[in-house]
């Protein structure tokens, strides 16, 4: 039988655009009546968008027919003030509500799996990997966070064309959601790109921040963009989170390999289980004759995975996303889903969901 707290259930992945929260949870779904298999509701819209009425549209319809609706009709009305002012209380609320879970976001009990993506260098591709690999998991439904623990280095707000900056409700931050990734990085607390030149204490008390003060709610993974190599900042990070699984990200060059099988025997020092190596850059593929060129050598990866005993998960192909600045969803980094690049990414989830 259809019943209005399933349909609500199989809709509260809904997002709505303005407020950081679900249309169930800001009760912007109403007036529902449910005959037989028809069901009607009011959408309340906080924004007023043709697109984004039908996105709510098709999302809401689909969410309904799963919970067994055969046949939906939806109205659709503009939030009014009231219903503005009442949305802001439920989200003020909503950030406080989650602040013991997200102060104890490295308890185990929570059942967030962190994957920490390591090299032995910069410029292999650790933030790629990190970014698209999140994107992936949240393609397949997965809830993802990214920290940008690169403290010096961030990168992962420009790779996934991030402009607006976090909001603080409460005492918490709300980190910002892109492409269904909840993001922190240093990138969105430093001025106009100035250098940071803060030293140890001060570098782990932010990461802390990272974990305790952001308002994660429900996340199934947390990917952790490491900063490269193997001093200290990456030792820090990889104490703080002692129960985190490692990918390792490598080019298929002999030397990188080598480098990157230091980062492999510190993941081994503090405990992290190695879930396998990624080779980035591994080929470039003709676009007239297809015919793959390996113009930083070969095998890296591979080498790589048999010295930590571990797997090879992808060899990713050169080649920036062929996106184009004009989209609304511009990201300088992410491979959209259909292309090679966005299929391997998601073949390399789907083995993470396994393991
Ligand atoms: N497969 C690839 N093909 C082409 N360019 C790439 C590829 N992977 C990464 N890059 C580019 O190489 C540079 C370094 O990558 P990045 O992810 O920032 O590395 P890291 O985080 O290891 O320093 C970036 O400009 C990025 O866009
Ligand atoms: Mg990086």
């Amino acid at each position: 039988m259809i019943t209005k707290e399933k349909l609500l259930e199989a809709a509260g992945h809904i997002r709505d655009a303005e407020y950081n929260a679900s249309l169930a949870e800001l009760q912007f779904i109403r007036d529902i009546m449910i005959k037989e298999d028809r069901v009607s509701a009011t959408v309340i819209l906080s924004k007023e968008d043709e697109s984004y009425k039908a996105s709510l549209e098709k999302a809401v319809t689909e969410a309904f027919a799963k919970a067994g609706a055969g046949n939906v009709h939806l109205r659709f009305r503009a939030a009014t003030e009231y219903d503005r002012t009442e949305a802001n209380k439920k989200q003020q609320e909503k950030a406080e509500e989650p602040a013991e879970a997200a102060v104890n976001i490295l308890d185990p009990q929570h059942g967030v799996t962190f994957l920490a993506i390591a090299s032995g260098k910069g410029g292999v591709g650790k933030s790629t990997v990190t970014v698209n690999l999140a994107v992936a998991l949240a393609r397949l439904g997965k809830k993802v966070g990214i920290i940008d623990a690169d403290i010096y280095g961030f990168s992962v707000p420009d790779m996934m064309g991030i402009e607006d900056r976090p909001q603080m409700v409460g005492n918490k931050i709300i980190p910002i959601e892109r492409f269904g990734v909840k993001v922190i990085s240093m990138g969105f607390f430093v001025e106009d790109n100035a250098p940071i030149i803060w030293r140890g204490p001060m570098l782990g008390k932010m990461l802390r921040n990272f974990f305790g003060e952001v308002a994660w709610g429900e996340l199934d993974y947390m990917l952790l963009d490491l900063p490269p190599g193997t001093g200290d900042v990456a030792l820090d990070v990889h104490q703080m989170i002692p129960q985190s699984k490692e990918i390792i990200v490598t080019t298929p060059h002999a030397t990188a390999a080598f480098v990157a099988a230091r980062a492999g025997a510190m993941a081994v020092h503090t405990n992290h289980e190695i879930v396998g190596i990624v080779e980035n850059m591994s080929y470039y593929q003709c676009g007239a004759c297809g015919e793959k060129d390996y113009v930083f050598g070969r095998g890296g990866g591979a080498k790589l995975a048999e010295e930590l005993h571990t797997k090879l998960l992808a060899q990713l192909p050169l080649g920036a996303p062929d996106n184009h600045i004009a989209e609304p969803d511009y990201s300088p980094s992410v491979y959209k889903e259909e292309t090679e690049a966005g299929q391997i990414y998601l073949n390399v989830a789907k083995s993470i969901i396994q393991a």
